[in-house]
């Protein structure tokens, strides 16, 4: 069978204050009055047989409200203790998983237009998944960002796959024009990914395990979780596997990390947008006078006023407000 494993672990620092520990950025309704992880769902259940959502115990809650006013019946949810990255939430699923399955790893966070290079894409690579592969899906680089993990790539041949690169290898790769940014979308056999993950990151491999099947997915409160060396996928496995392909995709896509990507996902005639400037989730009167690129949260206990340009440092004041409380 297939299986959607969404994850759903991220708190999505850079979109404080509307993003809390209490309700993360994919469960925030910024669109058109429906959020991130009810659009993913609802993007990827018609190709699977199942869902499983990793995610914290903070919000599993949150999830669950979503898939009963969304009506779906089967889906599972493993409950993290404490987010220990993305390696070892996919693990998780992978256990859950009987070994032959295909699991379709979606991040909850993306905004992606259902169309058909999207189904193309995914249909390919459940096929390819089945073979034994590891896919990674790759869209065309529009600038040289250093959020992302990148694929240099042949067709569906993978030359190298490097991770967040710094700010001049990220210059390079987009100009040779060889390069791919990876989605953060993967599919694969969960044996091939537990064997690969093995091979690679023993100790996640092996503690993940143990996590695991001590608790049965069920509320994953274990000191070992701790332990669980925290390491992204990408780094773990994607940067180092033989297995793994490409599927060069044409779907819209955009990681909707930070306001610059709000800002940017939102159409020109959308009412929170004042000329370079933008409002969001306030019910005053804002104006703006002499002031460009600037982008002006209002929560009930915070307002954040941003340099658009600077929209990736607002995950230092999320992380200098954890420390203080
Ligand atoms: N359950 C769980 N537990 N989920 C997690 C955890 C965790 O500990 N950590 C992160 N996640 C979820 C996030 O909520 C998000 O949906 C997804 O896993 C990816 O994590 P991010 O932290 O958003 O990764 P990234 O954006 O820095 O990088 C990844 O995505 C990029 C594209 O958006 C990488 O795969 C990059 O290579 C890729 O380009
Ligand atoms: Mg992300």
């Amino acid at each position: 069978k297939v299986v959607n494993v969404v994850l759903s672990g991220g708190v999505g620092s850079r979109l404080w204050p509307l993003s809390r520990k209490s309700k993360p950025k994919q469960y925030l309704p910024l669109f058109d009055g429906r959020s991130l992880f009810e659009l993913s769902i609802e993007r990827n259940i018609t190709y699977c047989d199942e869902i499983c959502i990793v995610g914290g115990i903070d919000n599993y809650q949150l999830s669950r409200e979503i898939m009963q006013k969304m009506k779906v019946k089967r889906y599972t949810e493993l409950v993290e203790a404490c987010p220990r990255n993305t390696a070892a939430a996919i693990a998780f699923a992978a256990f859950a998983a009987d070994p032959d399955d295909v699991l379709l790893i979606t991040p909850s966070d993306h905004l992606i237009q259902v169309d058909e290079d999207y189904r193309d894409a995914v249909l390919q690579a459940i096929q390819m998944a089945s073979d034994g592969h590891i896919v990674t899906f790759g869209l065309k680089p529009k600038h040289a960002e250093t959020g992302f993990g990148y694929i240099e790539h042949d067709g569906n041949e993978v030359i190298s796959f490097r991770e967040k690169p710094s700010e001049d290898l990220a210059q390079i790769f987009l100009e040779s024009g060889k390069f791919l940014w990876n989605s953060g979308m993967f599919c694969f056999k969960a044996s091939v990914f537990l064997e690969e993950l093995e091979k690679y990151e023993p100790v996640v491999y092996e503690k993940s395990k143990r996590v695991f099947f001590k608790r049965n997915g069920i509320y994953m409160n274990d000191l070992m979780s701790r332990e669980i060396p925290s390491i992204s996928v990408d780094y773990a496995v994607m940067e180092r596997t033989e297995k793994i392909k490409v599927i060069p995709s044409y779907f819209s896509w955009s990681d909707m990390g930070s306001f610059q990507a709000i800002f940017d996902a939102a159409p020109a005639d959308d009412q929170r947008k004042i000329n370079t400037n933008m409002v969001l989730n306030s019910s005053k009167l804002v104006e703006f006078v002499g002031v460009e690129n600037v982008i002006l949260v209002e929560t009930d206990d915070a307002i954040l006023v941003l340099h658009k340009e600077k929209a990736q440092d607002v995950k230092k004041v999320y992380e200098r407000l954890e420390l203080e409380n």
